[in-house]
């Protein structure tokens, strides 16, 4: 139907040619994809691969998302919190170790309480994180859900690095029918959409870089919905895609559904990521965590499909089994303090070199 190599020397893609992409399977044709995804991400972005050390602040939850292992209703999983001791302590360990960005990440609350113990988190990090190496203090990517514009804008403040803060929100699916088969289940807050793709707008209006993406292999979902999902980045202007393979999860209320055959669902997460790089060009791709549970290098295959960016997960260790999304999660005994150092080698041994210390933001953002 088309001709693939001609198809790979494009940047502007037709909705039909993209969805042909995202559908290849012929392992051939799957690796002059991969190659040209590679080449158009060192080409665009450079060598390295940055980055954002992941702190899994809490898993309370007032949402009920029915594909999540946190969601509200799940009674099995204990609740924790960090402290604000312990959230700084990792911070700051991770600025003096070569991390110029860490990931703030939690269940969603919208109370007062947590907002402004978030706001204090952001200020005293900002403070013990400034030095020669970040004269503006550690960037910090916020994972907090959907909340007011206010309230993105007080975190931005507390943040007191505006020229390195980001906001990581995925809308999941652009598929509103999907979205709200996903969120059926009653929260604490309503869940559409539309109010989703509100936020990311607020977000920009607020100067977060702002991250986004979707669950890849969402029972029910198509190539065309996957291929409206790369449109919707396109339109909300994202700087950042983190986007892996839906998982099943026994402690959500999906599993009667089913999972994609995990080498299907692995090629189609990696083509994803491959076409969104050719279609968005200079944004960050995060190499997602679940793409880990398919495959025991899936995060460094990732990296040659087109991510430059990957989250070390920096939680302590004792609080790992109460953050399990998604079933056989892996890495919940994976040392902290060593781990950002092993995957080093694995990503040196692909040719591409650690940002240590840089910011990593997105060319894209950087040459607005
Ligand atoms: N499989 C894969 N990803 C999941 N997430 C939540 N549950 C699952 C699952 N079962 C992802 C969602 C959310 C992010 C924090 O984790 O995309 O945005």
């Amino acid at each position: 139907m088309f001709n693939l190599k001609e198809l790979l020397k494009k940047t502007d893609f037709t909705n039909e040619e993209i969805i042909f992409l995202l559908g290849l399977k012929d392992p051939e044709q799957c690796k002059l994809l991969q190659e040209e995804a590679y080449r158009r991400t060192t080409a665009l972005m450079g060598n390295k691969v940055y980055y954002r050390g992941l702190i899994e602040c809490s898993n309370i939850c007032t949402s009920n998302c029915r594909y999540c292992g946190i969601r509200k209703d799940n009674h099995q999983v204990r609740r924790y919190e960090m402290t604000k001791q312990e959230i700084i302590d990792q911070a700051v360990w991770a600025a003096r170790n070569g991390y110029a960005s860490i990931c703030l990440q939690a269940g969603e609350r919208r109370d007062e309480k947590f907002i402004s113990f978030i706001e204090e988190c952001l200020r005293e990090i900002h403070k013990q994180t400034v030095s020669d190496v970040l004269p503006d203090g550690v960037g910090v990517t916020l994972s907090l859900g959907e909340q007011t514009k206010e309230v993105y804008e007080r975190w931005a403040v507390a943040s007191g690095n505006r020229s390195n803060l980001r906001y990581l929100a995925r809308f999941e699916t652009s598929n509103a029918d999907l979205f709200s088969m996903l969120h059926s289940a009653k929260g604490k807050y309503e869940k559409i959409l539309d109010h989703r793709l509100e936020c990311l707008k607020y977000l920009k209006e607020c100067g977060y870089q702002v991250g986004t993406g979707v669950m890849i292999g969402i029972p029910g979902q198509t190539l065309k919905d996957l291929c409206m999902d790369i449109r919707m980045f396109q339109q909300v202007d994202a700087d950042m895609i983190g986007m892996g393979p839906y998982l099943m999860s026994e402690e959500a209320d999906l599993e009667s559904l089913g999972q994609m055959e995990n080498k299907a669902l692995f090629q189609l997460s990696l083509n994803m990521i491959a076409v969104t790089r050719l279609v968005m060009g200079n944004i960050n791709i995060a190499a997602a965590t679940a793409l880990q549970v398919l495959h025991p290098e899936g995060r460094e295959i990732a990296i040659e499909y087109g991510c430059n960016v990957i989250m070390p997960n920096l939680s302590p260790t004792k609080f790992r089994e109460g953050y399990q999304l998604y079933d056989h999660k892996p890495g919940l005994n994976d040392d902290p303090f060593h781990f950002g150092l092993h995957l080093e080698e694995r990503i040196q041994s692909r040719g591409r070199e650690v940002g240590w210390n840089e910011s990593g933001s997105s060319r894209k953002w950087l040459m607005k």
